[in-house]
């Protein structure tokens, strides 16, 4: 064993504590050694990520020459994989420093095996069944030499009108950051520098999700105690569990663009949090400050982003054409920039690229049966029954079915948004499967050519089908182009005439199950009371009709529950389980809808709390709601204390009962609530939660254990406190469920 002299700096400066790393990580004293050499045009390479167009075949010169001279650091979207060896020949072999490349895409819900929208997978409830999908997704990407992706997308969202809640895990913070643990973990794997890894990359930070209006990119107004006490948790656990890179967001957070926003960038991620990867902006968010208003011009864009320590610069070259300068003129300093380039370094190193730069390009492992399998599992947990009348589901096998609706085959639009690899030639869809694979009577009229298709051209023979038939099943919802980045929608409800043909085929009087793929929540009000059943299957991926197939016919129960509020009506939103309570919370009793009001009635005669004259005070559906095949009683609900002192661990436990005919899976909720805090508290925070698998009549015992430290928040003198009073949990199925209340006070 080496013994070093280890001369700690004098100073705190986190950036001279390096010397302490040499003696404890090798990988430090590398990166320092390769530093101390480079030259500064290399430095700033290195903090440089260029992509090109797909459409662009063959690989500009300029690009190759930049790789040779050490200027460039990274690549995205780099799928071809002679280009892709071509470039890091050239940079091991040829660059002043040989330092590697690292590819990255964003391989979001699989690479070419599709799994289902993250919005979908956190309806899962199941983290086991995400991590294994990012662990086939980063196999399944590392053939074409992909180390990196973009992903999990960690942004709360409370508004279905943003697209790219699609690739969220919704509004809760603690399933966003089960779901943070499962997709990091499965895409870094147990080794960083497996050839199979990926460096997994937390994003947006920070507050993307909290776009005014629901509107891509809009401005996020966030204070402080909501930052830390929503939307920063899932992204401390994603640095706990070893996230290697963040990627900052488009948004302006309290006016100050989240690539130079030095409170979040600085002051938590790297001071408070001890982060050690490193940073890449979003797609040219550098730049864009100028059009925040916020730079007067690239330069200054560069050293506000430099200053904030964003580390890389996806896409724009403000880093590239300005910080010699900056430098040169005081404004950035060389020693930030080591700092900058060995963030850097030190994931390229534990990502193995120093040893072995060059990937494996064999596909035989591309749409494997075990991905697949895993692909079809997880689309069926992801599977929300919200409805379920007259227990239309599942359909007798014998019945004779007309399968009608928009998304009924479209392989193309069932994988969803961010597929760039996903091939639609290897859907499975809803037709495939119960055409070829289900003993049903089928007869298969789409009546739409897409979700937004305004015909009625085609309704006369899907009318006709329905009345052949002795069900209807419906696949409706968006086309994939209808969620993700920079497709937001001010309205939610079912695109084109697919409401106006619900309509008509429910004259026929035939039950009609409504199967939904969408990337959001869909308003329902117009035809809800229309249909029998209803199924929202999210983007489903690849596998995503074999796994409608199995629950339609009642091979498997669903079991997915809801990671999002789902709203009546869009002028609902933001709508989310975890709200405050006011200090006029609506009197469920003394509600009286609009159309009740008598005329002239007095103007306080309604009692004035917290609701809408139209739309009420309920969601349609609510956070964790999901029904099943079988039903689940919850019984010998107890609590190891009531009067618990700070610091202990509690411990709640329940018996769960399958009541039902079948096997099935419930997902045990636990949620509290702070009833008096130096804050307001939320209604209902999620707490724990276990999903359970039991046969029919079979009881298990589910055990929750917290501590009082899992009850704190971030609260008025800016640290986290837990404040000793009563509090109330509930053991729920969903977060309205308030029968097994158990309450306690905190000394
Ligand atoms: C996009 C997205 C980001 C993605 C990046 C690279 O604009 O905002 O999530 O990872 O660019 O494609």
């Amino acid at each position: 064993m080496s013994i070093s002299i280890v001369l700690m700096s004098c100073n705190n400066d986190k950036m001279d504590n390096t010397a302490l790393n040499d003696v404890i990580d090798p990988i430090e004293h590398k990166i320092d050694s390769i530093v101390s050499r480079m030259s500064l045009e290399e430095k700033i390479g290195q903090t440089a990520q260029r992509g090109k167009s797909s459409r662009v075949k063959k690989l500009p010169e300029n690009l190759i020459n930049a790789v040779r001279k050490g200027e460039i650091g990274s690549f995205l979207n780099i799928m071809d994989k002679n280009d892709a060896k071509q470039l890091q020949k050239i940079a091991v072999e040829e660059s002043p420093s040989k330092i590697p490349l690292i590819f990255a895409r964003d391989v979001i819900h699989g690479f070419k095996t599709i799994f289902p929208i993250p919005l979908g997978q956190a309806a899962s409830f199941n983290p086991e069944l995400v991590r294994e999908g990012s662990r086939i997704a980063a196999i399944e990407a590392s053939t074409s030499g992909i180390r990196w992706t973009f992903a999990p997308m960690l942004d709360i969202s409370r508004d279905p009108r943003w697209g790219r809640i699609a690739e969220s895990a919704g509004e809760d913070p603690y399933l966003t950051s089960i779901m943070a643990e499962a997709y990091i973990k499965g895409f870094q794997g147990e080794d960083l520098s497996s050839p199979t890894s990926m460096a997994a990359c937390a994003k947006h930070f920070i507050g993307y999700g909290a776009a005014e209006g629901g509107r891509d990119y809009n401005t996020a107004n966030i204070n402080e105690y909501l930052l830390h006490n929503v939307y920063l948790k899932p992204f401390k656990t994603a640095v706990d569990v070893g996230s290697a890179t963040f990627m900052t967001s488009f948004n302006d957070l309290n006016g100050i663009p989240a690539s130079a926003n030095q409170y979040v960038l600085k002051d938590i991620l790297r001071d408070q949090w001890d982060f050690e990867g490193f940073v890449v902006s979003d797609w040219n968010s550098v730049i864009e400050m100028v059009n925040h208003g916020f730079a007067k011009d690239a330069k200054e864009a560069a050293e506000k982003a430099a200053n904030a320590m964003l580390d890389m610069e996806m896409t724009s070259t403000a880093y590239q054409d300005h910080m010699k300068e900056l430098i040169q003129e005081g404004k950035f300093s060389e020693k930030k920039l080591d700092h900058m380039v060995k963030n850097i370094l030190r994931i390229k190193f534990r990502l193995g690229l120093f040893e072995n730069p060059y990937f494996n390009p064999n596909e035989d492992i591309l749409y494997d049966k075990k991905h697949l399998a895993s692909a079809e599992e997880t689309a069926i947990e992801s599977t929300v029954l919200l409805k379920n009348k007259n227990n239309i589901l599942p359909i007798p096998i014998t019945s004779k079915v007309a399968i009608i609706g928009p998304l009924a085959n479209a392989p193309h639009e069932q994988l969803g948004t961010w597929t760039f690899d996903g091939e639609k030639e290897h859907t499975v869809t809803p037709l495939d499967v119960f055409k070829k694979d289900s003993n049903y009577s089928v007869q298969y009229s789409a009546g739409l050519s897409y979700s937004r298709d305004r015909s009625t051209t085609g309704f006369g023979e899907a009318i006709k089908a329905a009345k052949a038939s002795d069900v209807i099943l419906f696949f409706a919802g968006e086309e994939a182009i209808l969620s993700g980045e920079a497709h937001s929608r001010a309205n939610i409800n079912l695109p084109g005439a697919q409401e106006k043909l619900i309509s008509e085929l429910a004259k026929t009087n035939k039950p009609i199950v409504l199967i939904l793929m969408a990337g959001r929540p869909i308003t329902l009000g117009n035809i809800i009371d229309k249909v029998d059943g209803i199924l929202m299957a999210w983007h489903p991926g690849t596998m995503g009709g074999s796994a409608l197939k199995n629950i339609i016919t009642g091979k498997v129960s669903p079991s997915g529950k809801l990671p999002i509020t789902w709203p009546k009506e869009v002028g609902q939103i933001p709508i989310h389980y975890n709200h405050k309570n006011t200090g006029r919370p609506v009197i469920p009793e003394e509600f009286v809808h609009m159309d009740s009001i008598p005329i002239a009635a007095w103007q306080s005669s309604l009692g004035n709390t917290s609701h809408y004259l139209d739309a009420g005070f309920l969601p349609q559906y609510p956070f964790g709601y999901g029904l099943g095949y079988s039903d689940f009683a919850y019984s010998d609900v107890t609590i190891s204390t009531t009067n618990p002192n700070m610091g202990d661990v509690i411990t709640v436990r329940v018996k769960i009962t399958n009541i039902g005919k079948m096997k099935a899976k419930e997902t045990v909720q636990l949620y509290f609530r702070d009833l008096v805090g130096s804050l307001t508290r939320p209604v209902k925070e999620l707490l724990r939660f276990e999903k359970i698998t039991l046969d029919p009549g079979v009881s298990k015992e589910v055990i929750f254990t917290f501590s009082t430290d899992d009850l704190a928040f971030y609260g008025p003198d800016k640290k986290w406190i837990t404040e000793a009073g009563a509090f109330k949990l509930w053991v729920a199925k969903h977060s309205l469920d308030e029968t097994n209340e158990l309450e306690f006070v905190l000394r």
